[in-house]
């Protein structure tokens, strides 16, 4: 796959941190526009409560009221299982297209059956406004912006690139950070190190931004890298590790691992663009599958 890749474009990036979650979420602004794009937006929620609030979600909303943008895009990298999205929200106030990648459909498949959907849930991801397919390319005002298909983590990932900055979702984390879990159905570590292999084929001077950072050995919270950084420093593939090293390492790993959260909320809220599931009498409504995940 050739990709319109073009780093002379240098869109600016604004990240806003979300701590509840350690997402890190992106409004991305063409210089030559007021025209911007966000990428993984935070819905916030406390589980134990059941309660929904739209604390990040209304400073995202700020910062582009104040700024005076137009919002073209709320962007997916994937089906979160660690924070619900607030793409519902965000467009009502604000309008933009929602899009994620076209696996979606494999996503609400999976988890279809698992939280045991009914016929009235659609799993041909028609509750998002774009599906994109690997090298598929949209504006965000008069910048060109592409989606690269980087399966691994889950089967529906993406990484957008727009200019010289690439969103890297759950492929890679920073250096000291190394890659994210395969562990969620439909993951496979050979497929995200060939995904991330992709990912740091691109130029080395593309500005990696995380979708999550923990701040590894108490460091403070980092979400900016480049490609070349993570081809010489990655804990989890960088220097001279090979394919069969990363796949020992991130299947013990993974092994070891507790759920998120947050999973149990976020897929049936994400699978869906970020729309919360009702009841037969139109309520906002969660399940919980009792050892179904
Ligand atoms: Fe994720």
């Amino acid at each position: 796959m050739a990709y319109a890749v073009d780093i002379s474009v240098k869109p600016e990036v604004s990240a806003h941190f979300d701590e509840a979650t350690n997402t890190i979420t992106y409004i991305v602004k063409d210089p030559s526009s007021d025209h911007c794009a966000i990428i993984d937006s935070v819905m916030d929620m406390d589980y134990a409560a059941g309660r929904i609030t739209y604390e990040a979600a209304d400073a995202l909303i700020e910062e582009i009221q104040t700024r005076g943008l137009i919002l073209d895009w709320i962007i997916e990298t994937h089906v979160h299982a660690d924070h619900l999205s607030a793409a519902p929200y965000i467009q009502q106030k604000l309008g933009g297209k929602v899009g994620v990648g076209e696996k979606i459909m494999v996503i609400q498949e999976t988890f279809g059956k698992i939280f045991n959907e009914g016929t009235e849930f659609q799993r041909d991801g028609s509750q998002f406004d774009a599906l994109f397919k690997d090298g598929d390319t949209y504006m965000i005002g008069n910048m060109q912006a592409f989606a690269m298909y980087t399966p691994g983590h889950t089967p529906a990932c993406m990484v957008h690139v727009v200019g010289n900055a690439a969103f890297s979702g759950d492929t890679i984390f920073m250096p000291d950070g190394g890659s994210a879990r395969c562990d969620f159905p439909g993951g496979d570590a050979g497929e995200l190190y060939d995904s991330i292999m992709k990912v740091l084929s691109l130029p080395d001077e593309m500005r990696l931004f995380m979708c999550h950072d923990y701040g590894p050995n108490g460091r403070a919270i980092k979400w900016e890298t480049t490609v070349g950084e993570q081809k010489a420093n990655n804990i989890h593939v960088g220097g001279d590790k090979t394919r069969e090293d990363f796949v020992n390492f991130r299947t013990t790993r993974d092994a070891q691992l507790s759920m998120p959260k947050l999973i149990i909320p976020s897929l049936q809220v994400n699978m869906r663009a970020g729309k919360v599931p009702t009841d037969q009498d139109g309520n906002p409504m969660l399940k919980v599958p009792i050892n179904g995940i």
